[in-house]
């Protein structure tokens, strides 16, 4: 018998993004919450930045009521993210750092130096039966703070492996795998993410053990190529009457 499938999170913010480059009311996150889930998605990721360019607060209001697999809202650890958490109550919270001038999450939390705070977030969101998942660098002593604190989960940061080629990308694989291992001799629950598509996926879903991979910015790409040609041919028609 083969180890059980990995599930797929399907990240969403880039809908968003998209959205809110013009304003408008589409591309329609209800829509695409329900094409996910009907297409293989074991669970809804949006991420809720301070900064709000891509998920608003009303998203995640409105993705709480419709979605039927399970939100996993990522945020940061800020009293203002406690609150909204706290109010929606999403199955998991993923915590990431943040910085307003970055691009993307650009790597894991800095566990040591925000343990505090952190272990206040796991214990608060915890009372609400919040699962609380830590995004983190592939290192053990992190992890063991991780664990320590009280986390359930660790997301692993998969970007480095997704940014390096060749001999490179074999070291930082075998960091996530090594790392894998150790967090679930410890019984946390181990997913992965950031940076990966369909050419660097399969080893990280190869992984023993390994839950869930959280996707976004390569789904919502693919499916440009995926859906252009269509897209053309249905205005096409519009403008025809067809
Ligand atoms: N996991 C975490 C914690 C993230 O911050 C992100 C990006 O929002 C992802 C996964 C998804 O990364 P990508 O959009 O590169 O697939």
């Amino acid at each position: 018998m083969g180890q059980e499938q990995v599930k797929l999170g399907v990240n969403l913010d880039h809908i968003a993004t998209l959205r809110q480059a013009r304003y408008t009311p589409y591309p329609d996150l209800v829509e695409a919450i329900r094409v996910s889930e009907t297409s293989g998605a074991n669970g809804i990721t949006l991420h809720l930045r301070e900064d709000r360019r891509h998920i608003q607060d009303d998203d995640i209001h409105v993705a709480r009521e419709v979605i039927a697999t399970h939100l996993n809202l990522e945020m940061a650890a800020t009293s203002e993210m406690q609150n909204i958490a706290l109010k929606v109550k999403p199955e998991y919270c993923c915590i990431v750092p943040e910085r307003r001038e970055e691009l993307t999450t650009e790597g894991g939390l800095d566990v040591v130096a925000h343990r505090d705070r952190l272990s206040d977030l796991i214990l608060a969101l915890k009372s609400e039966n919040i699962l609380v998942s830590l995004f983190i660098e592939p290192n053990p002593l992190v992890i063991d703070m991780a664990a320590d604190i009280g986390a359930s989960i660790i997301e692993i940061h998969t970007g480095h492996y997704a940014a390096k080629h060749g001999l490179q990308q074999q070291h930082e694989y075998e960091r996530i795998k090594n790392a894998a291992q150790h967090a679930q001799q410890l019984g946390l629950t181990v997913n992965a993410g950031h940076g990966l598509h369909v050419g660097n996926v399969k080893p990280i879903a190869d992984i023993p053990g390994m839950n869930e991979l959280n996707i976004g910015h390569a789904i919502v790409s693919d499916a440009i190529f995926v859906g252009l040609s269509a897209a053309i041919q249905n205005i096409r028609h519009a403008m025809d009457g067809a």
